[in-house]
């Protein structure tokens, strides 16, 4: 199963990420969760401790590794490179686990201009296409807004796009947008994720508001998420409210997979 999580800067994609991947993990399922946000977070979300997070390093960070692979240093522009580097390895010794979840961070690319390809760009679209082929048990992606960056492959193997919005209309605003997007390129499976909640009023205006897309549930707001973030907990072991309401859209989830 792979489902991608989007939405608008801040709304809790990572959050979500982070509360899903240990309700599957917890129920037994193999769970790869990627971090394919340019500044990654999502190590902190699910508690990993600073012993395990000193293995994890984002891929397109790793200079040595992207000269053995493409044949070019980091940050090249011009020359020549391999577009399709070998990735299949990677998962697995890059990432690191805690607690049955399988973390791996994607990092960031420096774009000068539109349409560069620079060796480390390279790299990661091989492997984020070499995600989408591989059989994971469960495959989150936490991703950065927008979907520009989502392929025909991603079209094809995500079971599920999940947009969280706030109950704002600055964020419904952007699940349009990311909704328009999708269509565009053929995704359909999209579903949307209240978060921050405080009351009936804000529920029943994302119900209402929600750009045609169906609702998978809310999590309701609770200064516990932030208090997690201080101790460097997991948001899942701190805030009972927020785990409970993911374990129902992880139920959700699992009942839209696909054969
Ligand atoms: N249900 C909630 N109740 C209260 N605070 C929340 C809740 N969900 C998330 N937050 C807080 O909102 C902020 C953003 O959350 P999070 O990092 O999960 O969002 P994001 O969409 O991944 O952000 P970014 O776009 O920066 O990656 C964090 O400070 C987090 O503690
Ligand atoms: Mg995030």
């Amino acid at each position: 199963m792979k489902i991608a999580i989007t939405g608008k800067g801040g709304v809790g994609k990572t959050t979500l990420t982070a509360l899903i991947a240990q309700v599957y993990a917890d129920q037994g399922r193999q769970v790869l969760a990627v971090d394919a946000d340019p500044s990654p977070c999502l190590a902190g979300a699910l508690g990993f401790p600073d012993e395990v997070r000193a293995g994890l390093s984002p891929i397109s960070e790793m200079d040595d590794l992207i000269l053995e692979r493409t044949g070019a240093k980091k940050g090249q522009v011009g020359g020549f490179f391999t577009i399709n580097p070998r990735v299949d390895d990677i998962p697995e010794r890059f990432s690191v686990l805690y607690r049955g979840v399988r973390l791996l961070e994607m990092g960031s690319v420096e774009t000068g201009g539109s349409g560069c390809i620079c060796p480390e760009a390279a790299m990661l679209k091989t492997l984020f296409t070499h995600l989408m082929f591989r059989k994971d048990e469960v495959l989150l992606l936490d991703m950065y807004a927008g979907v520009e960056h989502l392929g025909r492959a991603t079209v094809d193997f995500v079971d599920a796009m999940v947009v969280v919005v706030e109950p704002t209309r600055r964020s419904l605003g952007t699940a349009a947008q990311i909704k328009k997007l999708a269509n565009d390129i053929g995704l359909k499976r999209l579903y949307l994720v209240g978060n921050k909640v405080r009351n009936d009023d804000e529920a029943k205006f994302l119900e209402t508001e929600t750009p045609g897309l169906p609702l998978l549930g809310f999590l309701p707001a609770d200064m516990a998420v932030q208090e997690a973030d201080r101790l460097g907990i997991p948001v899942y072991d701190h805030a009972p409210a927020l785990k409970e309401s993911a374990q129902k859209m992880a139920g959700l989830l699992a009942s839209f997979e696909r054969a």
